[in-house]
């Protein structure tokens, strides 16, 4: 579960990337966060995640306060940036063992949860070589891996979508729909109508920091009245 109660955030340069958001996440849901380009999705996920602090509001972790409790609802996340060019000269290997060591995963679990990790993506034969000789594709995969390394209750994920070829894709949804089903949480952003369309069990539209819609959708549809496609919804209600 994530709770997010009435929070905002204005960055120094007075834009106020996020505007009193109220939003509740249950277990075993996938939820898809949509919004075009500058809307507040990344400011809203380093909020949750603790890299940046709010205005005003709580946010709740799985039960724990973000803000009181920083470390242990840390701990919790398994979070994905946007940006996957970090730790470049870390060797795979060597990353995912830094991150294992980070989030307290005994040496004994990891060499078969590397495995089986490296297996689903494709990762096998890259995890001796350093980042930096990555592509963007593997880079991403790479930071995955290391996200999931610590089995965590609540998974964040910044356009995980954004330059992983078809196959990963496929193998990220299917493990997001095996995380949900274990009660777990999976959040993620994007831009990409139809990947929230097939995946996701709850959505919420945002729009310069505000959100406009949260539910099923279904209930968007009645919400928008109309049948459209999600794509002309989502146009419509951001006056994209
Ligand atoms: N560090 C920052 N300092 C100032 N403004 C920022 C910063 N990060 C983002 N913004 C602004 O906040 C708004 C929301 O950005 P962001 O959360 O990155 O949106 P999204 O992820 O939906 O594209 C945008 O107007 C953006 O320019
Ligand atoms: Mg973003």
């Amino acid at each position: 579960m994530i709770r997010i109660n009435n929070v905002s955030k204005t960055y120094g340069s007075g834009v106020k990337a996020v505007d009193s958001v109220t939003l509740e996440i249950p277990d075993g849901a996938i939820f898809g966060f949509l919004g075009p380009n500058g809307a507040g999705k990344t400011t809203l996920i380093k909020l949750i995640t603790g890299i940046i602090l709010p205005d005003k509001g709580t946010i709740e972790v799985d039960g724990t306060d973000i803000l009181k409790n920083p470390v242990e609802a840390k701990k919790k996340i398994g979070f994905v940036p946007d940006d996957p060019n970090i730790f470049l000269r870390l060797k795979g290997l060597e990353y995912l063992n830094f991150m294992a060591d980070m989030y307290d995963v005994p040496k004994s679990d990891r060499s078969q949860d590397i495995k089986v990790l490296a297996e689903r993506f494709g990762m096998q034969n890259a995890l001796g070589d350093q980042i930096q000789s990555y592509s963007h594709g593997m880079r991403q995969k790479i930071i995955l891996m290391g996200a999931l390394i610590h089995k965590p209750k609540v998974w964040i994920l910044d356009e995980p979508m954004t330059g992983l070829e078809p196959k990963s894709s496929f193998e990220l949804k299917e493990m997001m729909r095996e995380h949900a089903d274990k009660g777990n949480v999976v959040f993620f952003s994007t831009h990409v109508l139809e990947v929230a369309e097939k995946v996701c069990d709850m959505i919420s539209v945002i729009n310069k920091g505000k959100i406009l819609f949260t539910g099923i959708l279904d209930n968007m549809k009645k919400f928008a009245k109309t049948d459209a496609s999600l794509e002309k919804m989502f146009l419509e209600m951001t006056n994209a």
